[in-house]
């Protein structure tokens, strides 16, 4: 069996008095790209430094592509291409420059340097600004230059702390779009407060609040796993069915946990609102109103936003 790209086993970190990481275990099986969530302190930034061998845990062991981070953090980040928080670059030198300078740390051979560069210029669509100061360039190529020098050496695993904070909406699709394209072939740890992104991008998604893995899913499964149906219900003018038989039809529907009526409408109608688990009640719900004379006048479905899940799993009041 070929180890996970990433193995993170009960993972703690004390900042002296802080505990930011107070015990996370997740695997990351090669060629996934992963959305890691959580409110600011969560321990993203630190989960990263970790994973990095920037900084040590205060218990518990990484390993990556099943080289332990501690033992041998330099095999290690060979595999290891990382843009952090920061990105802190050179502002004084060339992108070219800055570029060769990462690849000597990097020690790429002399002889595969230039094309290794190359490579990256083109992946990260930097050819217009390679012989520009980095000083000069806007927030998103300076995003570019981090990413490109987190390709350089190719490595498998991209561990990439909040890339698109900054940017404008248009740099944001493009920097999605450029990680999109190297998730194809590398797996992806990717930090992030635009929801919206981690539905775009990633495969799966990982939330953590207060140091611990809150959640641990598909994007869809997220938000799929509850939500609303509001029904608006009008008997035939051929029926007599009193408001109590209809409240317990949508309560006896397979999927629904709760009925709320709401005020009468003017049309004759009555407005629910339908609290739905995972199963869709909609099928039996019209089968349902039509044996028992009801007309459906309005059926809307609320599904729980991504938002939704992550502030109910980060937030005490939920
Ligand atoms: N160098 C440090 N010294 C002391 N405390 C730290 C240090 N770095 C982080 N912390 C604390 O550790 C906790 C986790 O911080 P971390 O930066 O990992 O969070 P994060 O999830 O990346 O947050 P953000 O979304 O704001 O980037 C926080 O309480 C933070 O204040
Ligand atoms: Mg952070």
């Amino acid at each position: 069996m070929t180890a996970p790209m990433i193995a993170i086993e009960n993972l703690k970190k004390n900042y002296g008095e802080t505990q930011a990481l107070a015990g996370i275990s997740f695997h990351v099986p090669k060629g996934q790209v992963v959305g890691f969530l959580g409110p600011n302190g969560a321990g993203k930034s630190t989960t990263m430094k970790i994973l990095t061998g920037y900084i040590e845990p205060s218990a518990g062991s990484v390993q990556v592509g099943g080289i332990n981070v501690e033992h041998d953090p330099v095999a290690a980040r060979k595999r290891i291409g990382y843009l952090p928080e920061s990105n802190p670059l050179y502002d004084e030198m060339m992108v070219q420059e800055y570029l060769e300078y990462c690849a000597d740390m990097r020690e790429i051979p002399r002889s595969e340097r230039q094309s290794r560069i190359q490579g990256a210029v083109d992946r990260c669509g930097l050819g217009p600004v390679r012989h520009k100061d980095i000083a000069e360039l806007s927030k998103g190529f300076r995003q570019r230059v981090g990413l490109a020098q987190a390709i350089l050496h190719d490595p498998d695993l991209l561990i990439l702390d909040e890339p698109t904070t900054g940017l404008d909406p248009n740099q944001v699709i493009e920097i999605r779009n450029l990680i999109k394209e190297l998730g194809q072939e590398k797996t992806v740890l990717m930090s992030t407060h635009i929801l919206p992104e981690v539905q775009a991008t990633c495969s799966r998604v990982l939330i953590v609040s207060n140091g611990q893995v809150v959640a641990d899913d598909a994007p869809e499964k997220l938000v799929e796993s509850g939500g609303q149906i509001q029904v608006e219900l009008c008997p035939r003018t051929d029926t007599a069915i009193s408001g109590q038989d209809v409240r317990e039809m949508l309560t006896g529907l397979p999927g629904v946990s709760d009925v709320v009526a709401a005020e009468p409408q003017e049309d004759g109608g009555q407005a629910y609102l339908l609290r739905i688990g995972e199963t869709d009640p909609r099928r039996a719900l019209f089968d349902a109103a039509v044996d028992a004379g009801l007309i459906i006048m309005r059926l809307e479905q609320q599904r729980v936003s991504l938002e939704d899940t992550f502030r109910r799993l980060t937030t005490k009041e939920g």
